[in-house]
């Protein structure tokens, strides 16, 4: 059996929620756990030895990879990657039905196509067992979320005896179902036949009302296909019990880095780079060799910290992402944030963000009556004074903030 992958990186269009992360760096290459968030999919990948090659879907300019795709042919000599590049925004399942000759070049017997910027364990080897034992066309990774966020997501009723998809809507405006699309799928070949049906139905649907109907090879795989494949026999959905986290917003990359860190340290508390407990290391951290740390700074649980960041004497850094080039001063405080590329905070400064549980999927947070951010993100650059106080917050590139401010979007 022979099988391949397929990842939906999108381009430089979308990803607007990303910002202001996604100014200096696009989104699927932003470091999570001190990794780029597409190294955690490629590696999930290597679960399944019959995948041989790994296909990068987007419309970014190519250069955007090169470098990406030189070091992960080094990292991943068991796949051959390649970037294919939409000449526009095709679509979910656009780009899909335009590279079909290359995804069935080799005739694969199965493909997985995963969205880069969901955070998962990925169950590849599960959905692979699922599809073999019911014969399926198509596979699905469903996940339950609170009523409250369901409606954000694909829904999916299934039959719970046979786990069949009997029913699927794109982002329904009632509640139908808290079993959720989690982006990670498994098609035969026969879903380029079902993507060619949908796209005859919506050209003719176009022919007869040529008004709002989007034309050209613009395809979603969620409104026009999953939704047709629901009405078929053979879509079924695994459900994991294990994490899962949608990573839309910049600050989702804190608590997508908080699952994968703590996955990792509990699959190997010695692995490289996750710094050992200590009086002042509360695991799982993450540290880059290169960046150079106080005995004296207290760090962690959840945080990780990039190549040649500067950490001052006794502060303290938890639940957060710091970037290259930083530095926290000392006695200073860094509480669920992201801090950009050399960022500098200052002596006694505090720069800090709300807690929310991970399974409540949530962003943003009510405070004193206004929906505020519940990350603090200090984009490329940004200078916080001494003993400045920066809570809820979005600074773009290069500010200096010299006064405390609260739930502000300082450009
Ligand atoms: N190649 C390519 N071309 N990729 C695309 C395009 C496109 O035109 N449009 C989006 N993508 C990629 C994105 O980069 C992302 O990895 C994935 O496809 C889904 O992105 P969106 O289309 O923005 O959908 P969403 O995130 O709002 O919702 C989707 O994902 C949820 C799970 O994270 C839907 O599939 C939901 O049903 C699902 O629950």
């Amino acid at each position: 059996m022979s099988s391949k992958a397929l990842i939906l990186v999108g381009g430089g269009t979308r990803g607007t929620r990303f910002r202001p992360l996604s100014l200096d760096i696009p989104k699927v290459l932003f470091p999570v756990a001190g990794r780029p968030i597409l190294s955690h999919a490629l590696s999930a990948l290597t679960t399944v030895p019959t995948i041989k090659e790994v296909l990068l879907v987007g419309f970014y300019d190519d250069a955007i990879f090169k470098d990406f795709l030189a070091d992960a042919a080094k990292e991943f000599p068991q796949f051959t990657i390649k970037y294919l590049r939409e000449y526009t925004a095709l679509g979910t399942a656009g780009g899909l039905y335009h590279f079909r000759d290359v995804i069935l070049k080799g005739n694969p017997d199965k493909f997985f196509v995963l969205h880069a910027d969901v955070c998962c364990s990925f169950p590849l080897k599960e959905m692979l067992h699922m599809a073999e034992e019911k014969a399926a066309k198509a596979v699905i990774l469903g996940i339950r979320v609170p009523t409250q966020v369901a409606s954000n997501f694909g829904c999916i009723v299934a039959d719970p005896a046979t786990k069949k998809v009997v029913h699927y809507v794109e982002k329904p405006e009632t509640h139908i179902s808290n079993l959720i699309n989690g982006g990670v799928y498994l098609f035969d070949k026969s879903i380029f036949t079902t993507i060619r049906e949908a796209r005859d139905a919506r050209h003719e649907a176009a022919v007869a009302s040529p008004i709002g109907e989007e034309g050209g090879e613009i395809l979603r795989l969620e409104q026009d296909i999953l939704t047709r494949l629901s009405q078929d026999d053979g879509f079924f959905v695994y459900e994991t019990r294990d994490f899962w986290r949608q990573i839309k917003t910049a600050g989702s990359a804190v608590p997508a880095n908080a699952l994968y860190l703590q996955k990792l340290f509990q699959l190997d508390p010695d692995a490289p780079n996750l710094a050992k407990a200590s009086a002042t290391i509360l695991p799982p951290v993450y540290i880059d060799p290169t960046a150079i740390v106080s005995p004296t700074a207290k760090l962690g649980p959840n945080v990780s910290i990039g190549p040649h960041a500067k950490i001052g004497a006794g502060a303290r850094i938890k639940e957060s992402i710091v970037l290259d080039d930083t530095e926290v001063r000392p006695g200073a405080c860094v509480l669920y944030s992201i801090l950009a590329r050399g960022v500098k905070v200052g002596n006694w400064a505090r720069v800090e963000g709300t807690p929310t549980p991970p399974a409540d999927h949530l962003s943003t947070v009510v405070k004193n009556g206004a929906r505020v951010h519940t990350v603090t993100i200090l984009a490329q650059d940004v200078v916080v004074g001494d003993e400045v106080r920066c809570q809820n917050c979005v600074v773009l590139p290069h500010k200096e903030i010299k006064t405390d401010v609260e739930n502000e979007v300082i450009m």
